[in-house]
């Protein structure tokens, strides 16, 4: 891993919306790489940020604060000119593949708008390549006529796959591209975006709720909360050392198949829920739901570390 380039660099990126008078920090100060070919699993309860992070990078929103920079440049004084062209760099694939597709454009029309845009063919030449998209993701080309409705969750999904692979894209944002899908085409969804990745070296950063579904896709897993990271780390070191109290209590919720270690294995249940990230806790934003929190949480906000080589938290216990 550590010999390949770095594709993507986030510095200190910030996004905070601005609701009446207050100030939600949706995502506040943070910093990561992501490798050429390697998925970067995000991970957090609801609302601390994943999709906002995401979204910043490929700036659909403008950062507050803060740097991305693809292959060694800047995007966030692209001009709009240089934008479009950097879009075709980096894309996005949704939770709702339903929401995120026209349901009055055929599946033809929707994928080829993504060529359209970007001037990659015309005529018989796109229906050509609107057909071989709808094949590489496993659909029948002869579907392209058909709307979004005559498809199957998990085949609308991929048609999202298609349309954004239809640029040729080298980095894909997927915000929970398998958490609205049935449990038995969770796994084909996956598998698919696997093998893409494999035969078009693509670089992934895969968004989940839980842990357990990133393990298996991951290179490396961040854990967000409250609009910051927490950890970040290789998935092994992650599953099997981890070392934020917060990543450890995420950790604990899965279930292990081993009947008995499943019986005898810790759980950490987290008290509360997630407070607002409107006024979030002073110091570390966990320390109101963290078993072992301590005085100095409450009054200082723990540094971003690397703790082991590659194993980065923010966390008083370390510092
Ligand atoms: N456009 C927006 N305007 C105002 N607040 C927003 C906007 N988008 C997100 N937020 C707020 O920012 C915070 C982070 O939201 P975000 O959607 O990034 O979280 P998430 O981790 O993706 O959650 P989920 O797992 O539910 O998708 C939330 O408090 C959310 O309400
Ligand atoms: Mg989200």
């Amino acid at each position: 891993m550590d010999n390949r380039d770095t594709l993507i660099e986030v510095r200190n990126l910030k996004k905070f919306f601005t609701i009446g008078d207050n100030t939600l920090k949706a995502v506040n100060d943070i910093s990561f790489e992501i490798k050429r070919g390697e998925t970067l699993g995000v991970v957090g309860e609801s609302g601390c940020g994943k999709s906002t992070a995401g979204r910043t990078l490929l700036r659909l929103y403008d950062a507050t604060e803060g740097d991305v920079l693809f292959e060694g440049k800047s995007i966030m004084n692209l001009n709009n000119q240089e934008m479009k062209a950097m879009r075709r760099n980096m894309q996005m694939i949704f939770q709702d593949p339903y929401a995120s597709l026209n349901p009055r454009m055929t599946v033809g029309d929707i994928i080829g708008e993504a060529l359209d845009i970007h001037n990659l063919a015309s005529g018989q030449k796109r229906k050509e390549r609107i057909q071989e998209l709808l094949s590489l993701v496993s659909l029948n080309p002869e579907h392209m006529n058909r709307f979004p409705h005559e498809f199957s969750g998990g085949q609308r999904q991929r048609i999202g796959i298609a349309r954004a692979l239809a640029v040729e894209p080298k980095f894909i944002v997927c915000d929970e591209p398998i958490s609205a899908l049935d449990v038995s085409v969770q796994a084909q969804v996956v598998n698919l975006l696997e093998q893409l990745q494999e035969k078009m070296g693509l670089t992934y950063m895969f968004i989940a709720h839980d842990l357990s579904m990133v393990k298996y896709i991951s290179d490396r897993v961040a854990v967000m909360y409250l609009g910051k990271m927490v950890e970040l780390a290789e998935s092994d070191a992650l599953y099997e050392k981890p070392l934020h109290p917060y990543t450890q209590a995420l950790l604990s919720a899965i279930p292990i198949p081993d009947p008995e270690i499943e019986r005898n294995r810790e759980r950490i249940v987290l008290q509360g829920d997630v407070p607002s990230p409107m006024n979030p806790p002073s110091g570390c934003h966990f320390r109101t739901r963290c078993p072992k929190a301590m005085p100095e949480c409450a009054a200082s906000v723990p540094q971003w570390k690397e703790i082991e080589p590659g194993h980065f938290a923010a966390c008083h216990l370390y510092n």
